[in-house]
């Protein structure tokens, strides 16, 4: 059985089963922009599209939860970019959680993927010839400390920052920036001015992330990217005064 006593399955806008965390009292993903495609169209296809001309690239999924993320990347590669060999590393503090992802009910797109799910839930590791992912049952805020200069990109989808707001301070994302690679590239729902701020005084220029069908979400990286609109921060900034960063 899926963990159920901590969460609640719900069906998306898009046909895709997510959950309800009680704990947290919140979704694992939009229920109105879908699971299946606010996974894909707010942080794997941006990211991914950017990095496309890498030969291997190293993902930092925050956090694990259903593994949507990695589920779509893994979907993407298998579409777009087999020619990378893809390393994702993924912190998660519910064990219970993972270990029921094997009964979760994921969209039909994954089901080539079943016997990566019932490793991850089973030995926290999946390793073949394209893909090395880990899953690390603990604390992201310890986890993101063991790297420097590795990570590609980041899939910053942890609970909001009133749910979690200990992975939104401007003390977290100096971390982030420092387990990322000078042209990395993050992606992130929200759209939150505390949330670009904290990225934005930690070096990041912020983009907008606008597809259709879906809500505006945020890319970041340390580089100009073309594709994306430049978030002009400093107007932001002079026309909310009283605006701050989250802090530890
Ligand atoms: C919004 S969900 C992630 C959804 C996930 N990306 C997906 O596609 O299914 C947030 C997850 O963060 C986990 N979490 C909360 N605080 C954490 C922490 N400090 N370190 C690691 N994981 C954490 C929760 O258990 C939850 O599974």
């Amino acid at each position: 059985m899926f963990n159920s006593e901590q969460h609640k399955i719900v069906q998306s806008q898009d046909g895709s089963y997510t959950a309800y965390s009680k704990e947290y009292d919140e979704h694992y993903h939009s229920t109105k922009d879908g699971a299946l495609k606010e996974s894909l169209l707010k942080h794997v296809v941006p990211t991914m599209n950017v990095m496309q001309n890498t030969d291997e690239l190293n993902i930092l999924d925050i956090c694990f939860g259903l593994g949507f993320n990695t589920l779509a990347t893994l979907y993407y590669h298998k579409k777009y970019s087999s020619h990378q060999r893809l390393n994702i590393y993924s912190p998660e503090l519910d064990a219970k959680l993972i270990e029921s992802l094997k009964e979760f009910t994921y969209p039909e797109v994954f089901d080539e993927f079943k016997h990566i799910i019932e490793e991850l839930s089973t030995n926290k590791i999946y390793i073949d010839k394209d893909f090395h992912i880990e899953i690390f049952v603990g604390d992201a805020r310890e986890y993101i400390k063991g790297f420097k200069d590795k990570f590609d990109i980041v899939y910053q989808d942890a609970f909001s920052p009133k749910a979690n707001y200990v992975l939104w301070t401007k003390e977290y994302f100096r971390d982030i920036a420092s387990s990322m690679k000078n042209d990395g590239i993050l992606s992130t729902y929200s759209i939150a001015l505390a949330t670009r701020l904290a990225l934005y005084e930690n070096g990041f220029n912020i983009f907008l992330n606008k597809q259709e069908g879906i809500r505006d979400a945020t890319i970041a990286s340390k580089q100009i990217l073309k594709n994306f609109e430049l978030v002009d921060m400093k107007h932001k900034i002079s026309c909310n005064l009283d605006a701050k960063s989250l802090r530890d």
